[in-house]
């Protein structure tokens, strides 16, 4: 443990921080999107969009308008859904940028290249081929030894990079009968569902996160992992482990979330490692356990979901067997996590109840 430490602490220390965002002022909706039709799926995440095409939102005269607010709607609602879009792979990396240059990413973050994406990809570097084709899966998680709950795969995407995901944008263009939802989860409810006291004492702590089941993922099936730089000159090398805030700021909102997950996310460097097992069992619990601050969307063909990274965790529902499921995936790139000690919670911002109140 404590090689890992030095060696990610090094790694972070030497790469400097550059990754940082121009202004860490909120952004305010300007309610540009209000005239669609639209549904809260429940009272805490997600919205549905059920008669726009995200391809007419690009198209738009006022672009730009348009799609800085769906950033903050997004960033708001954590998951916002899109039926039966005609949007192609090249709008949707258009999208994927826009989304993180309007609501204000640092200049040098791109869409992002997943290490075990490889230069011979059909569709290019910066799509994610979701696919449940993978014959050799089974072979190296019982290499990992790993737990069969669905709910071990929990996760934000690829924060193992020192500047993780601010948004994510999966078309599905292809799924099992039936099966195959995915559920999102919050993670500023999460953080609204701490006792002051324990919130307290996460705030300022930093987590381990390491994605080691690709380094065996890609042992397993013959590849090298692409060494970067992967979207951001600061995501290189193949250790893919980095250190981020147990708790962070949402630079858009300015809401605190909970940036703990249960996928990558190994442990709490503060403390024990006994104190930080038993604190992050707690809060992937909150997190999984607790289904009213989650919400579960059933794809149909050529669904868009767009998420935001930097506040929710998402999990896939593997119950179609052999049957094939596949999507594409952008990953837009947003700054390195922080914690403003004077940013608010979700519900403290919105004027809601306390969770302790209720
Ligand atoms: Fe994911």
């Amino acid at each position: 443990m404590s090689n890992i430490q030095t060696t990610t602490q090094t790694s972070v220390q030497s790469s400097g921080s550059i990754s940082v965002r121009a202004s860490t002022v909120p952004l305010k909706p300007t309610g540009a999107l209000d005239k669609y039709e639209h549904v809260d799926l429940t009272p805490v995440i997600g919205r549905e969009y059920p008669n726009v095409q995200l391809t007419d939102l690009l198209n738009a005269e006022n672009a730009d308008e348009l799609i800085r607010e769906l950033a903050i709607i997004v960033s708001q609602r954590n998951v916002v859904f899109f039926r039966n879009q005609d949007i192609d792979i090249e709008k949707q990396k258009l999208l994927g940028n826009k989304l993180g240059i309007l609501s204000g990413r640092p200049q040098n973050s791109g869409l992002h290249i997943h290490p075990t994406t490889q230069p011979t990809s059909e569709l290019g570097l910066e799509i994610s081929v979701i696919t449940s084709k993978n014959p050799k899966k089974k072979e190296y998680e019982s290499e990992l030894d790993i737990s069969r709950f669905a709910s071990r795969e929990w996760h934000s995407d690829i924060t193992f990079e020192p500047v993780p995901s601010d948004f994510a944008i999966l078309k599905v263009h292809t799924l099992p009968e039936v099966g195959g939802d995915t559920v999102w989860a919050s993670g500023y409810e999460a953080y609204d569902r701490l006792s002051p006291a324990l919130a307290k004492h996460l705030e300022g702590l930093t987590a381990l996160h390491d994605a080691r089941q690709f380094k065996i993922y890609a042992k397993h099936i013959g590849i090298t992992l692409n060494d970067g730089p992967r979207g951001n000159p600061e995501n290189i090398g193949t250790s893919l482990q980095t250190i981020h805030p147990v708790i962070r700021t949402n630079p858009v909102t300015g809401w605190k979330a909970l940036f703990v997950n249960k996928n990558f996310t190994r442990r709490i460097l503060e403390l024990t490692k006994d104190e930080s097992d038993a604190t992050l069992d707690y809060l992937h619990r909150l997190v999984t356990e607790n289904h009213d601050l989650q919400v579960r969307f059933r794809w149909n063909k050529n669904d868009v979901a767009i998420w935001a990274n930097s506040a929710s965790f998402h999990n896939v529902t593997r119950d179609y067997g052999d049957e094939f499921r596949e999507g594409n995936r952008v990953v837009s790139l947003g700054e390195r996590p922080y914690f403003d000690p004077t940013s608010k919670s979700r519900r403290e911002a919105l004027g809601l109840k306390r969770w302790s109140d209720l």
